[in-house]
């Protein structure tokens, strides 16, 4: 693959080096995203939560959450430009919400960087923002640690139903959280395609205006 010159002098500034929790950060902390810094360790811990409570294999779930957000270093209006570059399909809603792109980068560098090869693994960090039609039980973990453990300061809403919901189940968590998605009061920017699919799977109609 034909790399842009910007992921090109970020691969060879930053090797692989230390064991991958602080090749992260040390990233994360060179680019300047101390909330992401700051976010990534604690959807760490309970991704390898939820997946030793739910039978997932752990170091997966460990692998997808260290490094979900890593495509986060690159700013939004750089993020069109690069999925364009790297040949990756990117959807109309994404050059809306060029943001929303951050998962596909976050698996390029996944693979480039850290030489991550697992398509599980990659997989579960692609989707980790909107889900999919065909969640793994590893996508669900990734999702929702990573929407327990928001970026977005103090606890989120929806916490405690939705770890009322996880008590019952991994499907029950996660057809809860697409459930609320789907909510207005979810003032989600855009509904990706992912998500709208994820959605679909679950038999969930989305608020008018949202599908
Ligand atoms: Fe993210
Ligand atoms: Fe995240």
């Amino acid at each position: 693959m034909n790399l842009p010159h910007e992921i090109q002098s970020l691969l060879s500034a930053f090797s692989k080096a230390q064991d991958l929790a602080g090749d992260v950060d040390h990233l994360l902390a060179a680019f300047g995203r101390e909330i992401t810094r700051e976010h990534v360790p604690r959807v760490t811990r309970l991704a390898e939560k939820l997946a030793l409570q739910f039978g997932v294999d752990v170091q997966a779930a460990r692998t997808a959450a260290l490094l979900h957000d890593i495509g986060g270093v690159f700013r939004y209006d750089q993020m069109v430009p690069l999925c364009e570059a790297l040949g990756l399909p990117v959807e109309p809603e994404e050059r809306r919400v060029p943001m929303l792109l951050h998962a596909k980068l976050s698996v390029v560098l996944a693979r480039e960087w850290q030489g991550i090869t697992s398509p599980e693994v990659l997989q579960a960090i692609r989707y980790h923002t909107t889900l999919h039609g065909q969640s793994t039980a590893l996508d669900q973990v990734v999702f929702l640690a990573d929407k327990l453990e928001w970026d977005q300061g103090g606890q989120p809403p929806y916490f405690a139903a939705l770890s009322a919901a996880l008590n019952e189940s991994l499907e029950t968590g996660t057809r809860w959280m697409l459930s609320w998605m789907a909510l207005p009061e979810a003032k989600l920017l855009i509904p990706h395609p992912d998500l709208r699919e994820a959605w679909r799977s679950y038999g969930i109609a989305p608020a008018h205006g949202m599908q």
